[in-house]
């Protein structure tokens, strides 16, 4: 008779051999060239991370002399956020920021990116008003991270515009970059000798469009065909000068980074075999991450596309100048280089195809001034926000995009990438744990077969939090937060154990190993239960 030990060894040399590529979206992205999974490591001193932002989780919006701010304005107006939700309480971190120390801690994380509340360290935006409550939470803040060994990445502005300034014009005040300016140098002056990564802004996009184009994120204004333009215009002058400021007078003593992170979807061309859609793509590129980057990155200005576009409708449209203003040749020596990395805020990708012919109709709109159409394909996996469907490749497309428009030697942090949930208690988050392992793998394929510099990769977001016009209904957290409970308690979800584990590997064990070690072990063990149980006169060896 044969012996047992035949099918064991063959059972063992099956699941050796068999190395068939590993999918993580089996079942819509499945192209072995594209998709298959890629095992191997991040480079040692990459930098793991998770961010939140203040107005999002801090709550205690009016303690204090803290002063209010454009967020807390606009939620308590109650018709703009859903179900009226606001952040007077959020997560609390105010009171509880010992705690979300604790769970970056226990997620085995160095880093952790945050955002200053302007209003709450500038009640009236000035320094003549700085609030002393406002320095001590944010210094005992700092201070428990570096006691737990995590490095503070801090965002100066992540949205919550002080709403005294607002009152004077905010964001369309010629005086809007010398505030900002001033709050930052205070910001250096005060955390400086503890802070080493600064972020001036998060999204630029997002503040602009939503919230002085389409008005649907504070402070509500609809200017889509032009004031658009002039916000960006005053936060990239804002940018350079505090970039300069940071690098004449504290670089030396405090030896940080200081830079900017952009939002980006990709555009995918419809159809790569036309070149319209191509092109469409990178001018939709452009005029999205371009309208910041080209200043910023390349040349202190405006893509070339953008102003011969806009230059040329404004004109048909019965305008006396540009609707996108111009920088003079002294701002352009200030903007350009004003970096030392590139922030990347990354969800999502769009299909796009050219729209044809130019839109020269009125009323003017930022939308219609590319000349691009573009959508989500419905076969991507849907997720918790319309906006965002799953599409892991995109975010090595877009890496390996920012490095052939801005060249191979930047430095590029992802400091934003992650997915939503609906509002229900669900622990077991599996599409969360699916999307940032196929996202991470994707930023190894850029690292190790594109070449491209990414420095570090952070995980939006640390817990559940209020998202802006979709209030609590979102959940994008890799812990659970109860809101309907006073302690806001925090549990970890699975895809928080994903995420410490990947962090733990520095990124993912060869598959072929850990399946052929499971295998040899099952092997052996049967082997031995074959040579406990089953009479020896089976055996011939
Ligand atoms: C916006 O910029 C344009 C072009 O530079 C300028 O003419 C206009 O006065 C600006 N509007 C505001 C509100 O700043």
């Amino acid at each position: 008779m044969k012996s047992p030990l035949v099918f064991v060894i063959a059972a063992m040399v099956t699941c050796i051999v068999a190395q068939d590529p590993y999918y993580v979206w089996p079942d819509v992205f499945n192209d072995e060239e594209r998709d298959a999974f890629y095992y191997g490591q991040f480079p040692d001193d990459f930098k793991w991370s998770t961010a939140t932002s203040s107005y999002q989780i801090e709550g205690a919006w009016d303690v204090e002399d803290k002063g209010e701010s454009v967020w807390d304005t606009f939620a308590h107006e109650g018709t703009h956020v859903a179900n009226g939700d606001t952040g007077d309480v959020a997560c609390d971190s105010y009171n509880l920021y010992a705690t979300d120390v604790q769970l970056i801690k226990n997620m085995g994380l160095s880093y952790y990116r945050f955002s200053l509340s302007w209003p709450r360290i500038l009640p009236n935006g000035r320094p003549d008003s700085a609030s002393a409550d406002g320095l001590r939470y944010y210094n005992a803040l700092i201070n428990e991270l570096l006691d737990n060994d995590i490095n503070p990445q801090v965002t100066l502005y992540h949205w919550d515009l002080p709403q005294a300034l607002e009152d004077e014009g905010g964001f369309l005040s010629d005086d809007f970059p010398q505030w900002f300016n001033d709050y930052a140098t205070y910001c250096f002056e005060q955390f400086g000798d503890r802070v080493k990564f600064w972020i001036t802004f998060n999204e630029p996009w997002i503040i602009a469009v939503l919230g002085y184009g389409d008005g649907v994120f504070a402070p509500g204004l609809n200017g889509i065909g032009d004031k658009v333009y002039n916000v960006s215009h005053n936060l990239i002058l804002g940018h350079a000068m505090t970039y300069r400021t940071y690098d004449s007078t504290y670089r030396a003593s405090q030896m940080g980074e200081i830079g900017i992170t952009l939002n980006s979807d990709f555009v995918e061309p419809y159809d790569r075999s036309i070149p319209s859609d191509v092109e469409a793509a990178s001018r939709s590129l452009r005029f999205g991450l371009g309208w910041y980057a080209n200043p910023i990155f390349k040349n202190g200005d405006y893509p070339d596309i953008m102003k011969e576009k806009i230059a040329r409708k404004s004109a048909a449209q019965g305008l006396a100048s540009s609707r996108l203003p111009e920088f003079t040749e002294e701002e352009k020596n200030m903007i350009k280089g004003t970096y030392d990395f590139f922030g990347l805020n990354h969800y999502t990708t769009v299909y796009c195809v050219d729209s044809d012919q130019e839109d020269l109709s009125n009323p003017p709109s930022y939308y219609k001034d590319g000349d691009v159409n573009q959508w989500k394909d419905s076969s991507w996996p849907s997720t918790g926000s319309s906006w965002l469907h799953v599409v892991p490749w995109g975010i090595r497309r877009l890496a390996t995009w920012i490095r052939d428009e801005y060249g191979q030697d930047i430095p590029i942090y992802v400091t934003e990438n992650g997915v939503s949930t609906k509002d229900v208690a669900e622990l077991n988050d599996e599409i969360r744990t699916k999307y940032y392992t196929s996202y991470i793998n994707e930023i190894l394929k850029a690292i190790r077969i594109d070449n491209v510099n990414v420095k570090g990769y952070t995980a939006w977001s640390l817990m559940d939090n209020f998202e802006w016009a979709a209030g609590y209904t979102e959940r994008f957290g890799l812990h659970y937060v109860d809101f309907s409970d006073p302690e806001r308690p925090r549990t970890p979800k699975a895809s928080a154990n994903a995420y410490a584990q990947i962090v733990a590997d520095n990124g993912f064990n060869s598959g072929s190993t850990v399946t052929g070690a499971l295998c040899l072990l099952v092997a052996s063990t049967l082997l031995a239960l074959i040579n406990a149980f089953v009479p020896s006169t089976c055996f011939e060896f």
